[in-house]
């Protein structure tokens, strides 16, 4: 199969890569030259573990190539898949949906044969209906289908996830998009990822509701953890506990500081607007928005409370700035919310991230950034631990309080357990885990 990858951002670049990997031929195409002479010398613009390896592998073996303009990848595509950013609309909350119509007007204008044109872009339901109208008004005699396929990729983890998804799915009533459709995941469903079709409206609303879904656990899950604190119960256990139960899950039970990244915030906000113009609001997840905003927050007030009330004058070492482990992406992250927050407070805050610190210096002012964990823990008067990266999971943590000004450890996700730390002289914070009067 020929497949077009409009946008060579996240999603594409890692759609496409894997695509190829797959056999296909894959052209990825993005508007900025600069991020497409990079992707030809084989630089990636994103970290993402494995990544660069399966783009050169696909790029030296033929199948995959790059380039700023879409005539030729689309003229010869089975399927052109818009894979461009949705970025929340200043404002109002509403998913920005300006690239994915200009890249439908640009797919139009050239667009030759039979094309299925995919959405694998994260748009809110009735996208497809409107790229649909784009392609027609167009080019009204054309022959075309429109389809929407969303991803369901974790960023540091995407690769495993496209090549051994929970499931796919594909939302169209066109049979012969269907076949299309069919022959190009082929490698997957043959390894038993079930494909799912669907209507196309159906299609756009699995996705928002999934991961609105997926952010209420999370948030339900740092609610029972506050319960915890206050009435000397473990959250861990507790998830362990109620996520045995297969109707529940054990995934994504994990108690923290709050859901950051690029999508949740953003795709819960969306289908709360989505919901409210409908007519039917979704209570529960304008309640989980709101929730998780005030936690990021209230993780400042932890802090300051482990200090003994008051972090004026104070440093404060912050390990992990990214929204989770395995990415670059500060988008979101609760550090920016935490630190901001002590910083208003008169703390100093040094930090350390293995792949956030460039993205973070952009964002965050008056931070002092170290070469290492040790070097960040340093003469500090507190450790906070924000995101779990495996390589805090380890610390030596003799020479962490040895380093320490005051052995104090908040520990915003859980990697250490309480008994051990005190048991090594550290005042210790968890999230969740109350002690029994
Ligand atoms: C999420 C979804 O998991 C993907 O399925 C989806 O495709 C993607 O959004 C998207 O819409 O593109 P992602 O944002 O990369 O993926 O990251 P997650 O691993 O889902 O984590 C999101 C946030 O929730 C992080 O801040 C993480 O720390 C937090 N989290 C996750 C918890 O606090 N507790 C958990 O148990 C799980």
């Amino acid at each position: 199969m020929r497949v077009a990858m409009i946008g060579s951002g996240y999603v594409g670049l890692v759609s496409g890569a894997c695509f190829a990997d797959f056999g296909h031929v894959v052209a990825c195409i993005d508007k900025d030259p600069a991020k497409i002479a990079a992707l030809e010398r084989g630089e990636i613009p994103i970290y993402e573990p494995g990544l660069s390896e399966l783009v050169a592998k696909n790029m030296r073996e033929g199948r995959l190539t790059f380039a700023t303009d879409l005539t030729e990848a689309v003229r010869g595509a089975d399927a052109v898949f818009i894979a461009v950013g949705t970025p929340s609309r200043r404002g109002d909350g509403h998913a920005d949906l300006s690239y994915v119509y200009q890249a439908a007007r640009e797919i139009a204008a050239v667009m030759d044969g039979y094309t299925v044109v995919v959405t694998k872009s994260t748009v809110p339901v009735g996208t497809g209906d409107e790229v649909e109208r784009i392609l027609r008004e167009t080019r009204p005699g054309a022959n075309f289908a429109v389809v929407s396929n969303p991803e369901f990729l974790r960023e540091g983890a995407a690769i495993s996830d496209f090549k051994r998804p929970d499931r796919i799915v594909i939302g169209t009533d066109d049979p012969r998009a269907r076949e299309v459709m069919a022959e190009i995941y082929r490698p997957l469903y043959l390894n038993q990822a079930p494909l799912l079709f669907t209507g196309r409206r159906t299609a756009e609303v699995i996705k928002y509701a999934g991961n609105a879904f997926l952010a209420t656990k999370i948030t339900f899950i740092n609610e029972i953890a506050d319960l915890c604190e206050q009435v000397g119960a473990d959250v861990q256990e507790v998830a362990r506990g109620i996520g045995l139960d297969n109707r529940i899950g054990a995934k994504f039970l994990h108690a923290g500081p709050g859901f950051g990244g690029s999508c949740f915030p953003k795709d819960t906000l969306a289908l709360i607007k989505t919901a409210q113009d409908a007519g039917t609001p979704v209570r529960i997840v304008e309640t989980v928005a709101a929730v998780n905003d005030q936690r990021k927050r209230a993780m400042a007030r932890k802090v300051i409370a482990a200090c003994g009330g008051t972090v004026r004058g104070k440093t404060v070492a912050v390990l992990g700035l990214t929204f989770k482990p395995n990415t670059d992406d500060m988008r979101e992250a609760p550090s920016l919310s935490i630190i901001t927050a002590l910083q208003d407070v008169g703390a100093s805050v040094k930090a350390y991230d293995p792949e956030g610190m460039t993205q973070a210096k952009t964002l965050l002012d008056g931070v002092t950034y170290c070469t290492d964990a040790y070097a960040c823990v340093e003469g500090a008067d507190a450790l906070v631990i924000v995101t779990e990266w495996d390589a805090f999971r380890a610390l030596d943590l003799d020479r962490v309080k040895r380093l320490l000004k005051t052995p104090v450890v908040v520990d915003l996700r859980n990697i250490y357990r309480p008994e051990d730390m005190t048991k090594r002289g550290f005042t210790y914070v968890g999230v969740g885990r109350g002690r029994a009067p």
